[in-house]
């Protein structure tokens, strides 16, 4: 993971009364704090100057204070937080269960994101902060920046939307099926407003004309950025370098949802047989299940952090 070249590295601690706020206006330290569990930021420099948010449940009142854990690093996905691994709560969330099980846990924020909003010299409002690694050409044309940040205005548009007793909760729920696939069981909806109201936590436009051009690149692959007519300025060839799928040695498990359009099986398949080392592709046990349930579903603990959880004890 190039851009976590860590330059440094300082620790926070986090102060305030949070107990009497509600959980769609805490951030995810507080959140663990309010939980009763240990939480600490801690700021990574990149190589290109961007400030990122890193949080940590360092251990337990199940699994005290040790200095000998494993580490587990939790990345999150487009549009999401290190929100999304705690808020459903202990014993159903994976980083509570991690914390539970002795695991030092990790959570980042990708550039951009509710918590990553910082550069040494840039700011959120100037268009150069979104374009990460870029010397001509970009974004300008697009006159955006950033998509779907989460803030005041939104979390109190999803807290009147989708709040239990709302008239409008059933289209709050059918706008986010649209996007990740249709499974109304798995979602509990009392808790709809407080997920809406970290997710979308912001993304740069940039990330998502990305993922756009590999949807749309023949072959598939994972290419880095297409600057189209200008590729050869940038790379010295018509086409983008394409990531070495190859090079990554690392033990992977891939998990995945039948009824996931961002995550199809069908590309599941093809991406396990490129990576050198698949130890197994596992089909959650729910032919419904779809994008979100891997963090939000009622039944997640049963579904998928039960099987994360098994799989890190048997490759410790
Ligand atoms: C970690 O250290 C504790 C004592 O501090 C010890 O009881 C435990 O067995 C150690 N765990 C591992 C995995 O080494
Ligand atoms: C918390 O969020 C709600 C909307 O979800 C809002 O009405 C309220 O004013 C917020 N409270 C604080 C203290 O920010
Ligand atoms: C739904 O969320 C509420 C609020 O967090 C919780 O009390 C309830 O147990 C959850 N229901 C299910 C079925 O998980």
């Amino acid at each position: 993971m190039i851009w976590l070249s860590l330059l440094t590295l300082s620790c926070l601690l986090i102060t305030g009364i949070t107990a009497d706020l509600k959980d769609e206006n805490l951030t995810t330290p507080q959140l663990i704090e309010k939980y009763g569990y240990p939480a600490e930021i801690h700021t990574v420099d990149t190589e290109d100057g961007y400030i990122l948010q890193m949080h940590r449940i360092p251990y337990s009142s199940k699994s005290p204070k040790a200095d000998n854990k494993s580490v587990v690093f939790l990345q999150h996905g487009l549009f999401a937080s290190s929100a999304d691994w705690i808020i459903l709560g202990p014993g159903v969330s994976l980083g509570y269960l991690l914390a539970d099980a002795g695991y030092d846990v990790w959570m980042g924020n990708a550039r951009g994101n509710t918590y990553s909003r910082n550069h040494l010299t840039l700011s959120t409002s100037s268009v150069k902060f979104w374009d990460f690694r870029i010397v001509v050409g970009g974004l300008e044309w697009l006159g955006v920046g950033e998509l779907f940040a989460s803030n005041a205005f939104t979390t109190w548009v999803m807290d009147l939307a989708c709040k239990d007793g709302s008239i409008t909760q059933g289209m709050c729920m059918n706008a986010m099926f649209a996007f990740i696939g249709y499974d109304p069981v798995e979602v509990n909806k009392t808790m709809l407003p407080v997920i809406l109201a970290h997710t979308p936590a912001g993304a740069s436009t940039k990330s998502v004309l990305h993922y756009a051009q590999e949807i749309s690149t023949i072959p598939h692959g994972f290419y880095q950025w297409n600057y189209y007519v200008t590729n050869f300025v940038h790379y010295g060839s018509f086409y983008p370098p394409e990531y070495d799928l190859k090079s990554i040695g690392t033990p992977i498990t891939l998990m995945y949802c039948d009824n996931d359009p961002l995550g199809d099986p069908t590309d599941v398949f093809e991406l396990s047989g490129v990576l050198p080392n698949v130890k197994e592709v596992y089909e959650v046990a729910l032919k419904t299940c779809n994008h979100q349930d891997f963090l939000w579903a009622k039944d997640v603990k049963f579904l998928v952090n039960d099987k994360v959880m098994r799989t890190l004890r048997a490759n410790k």
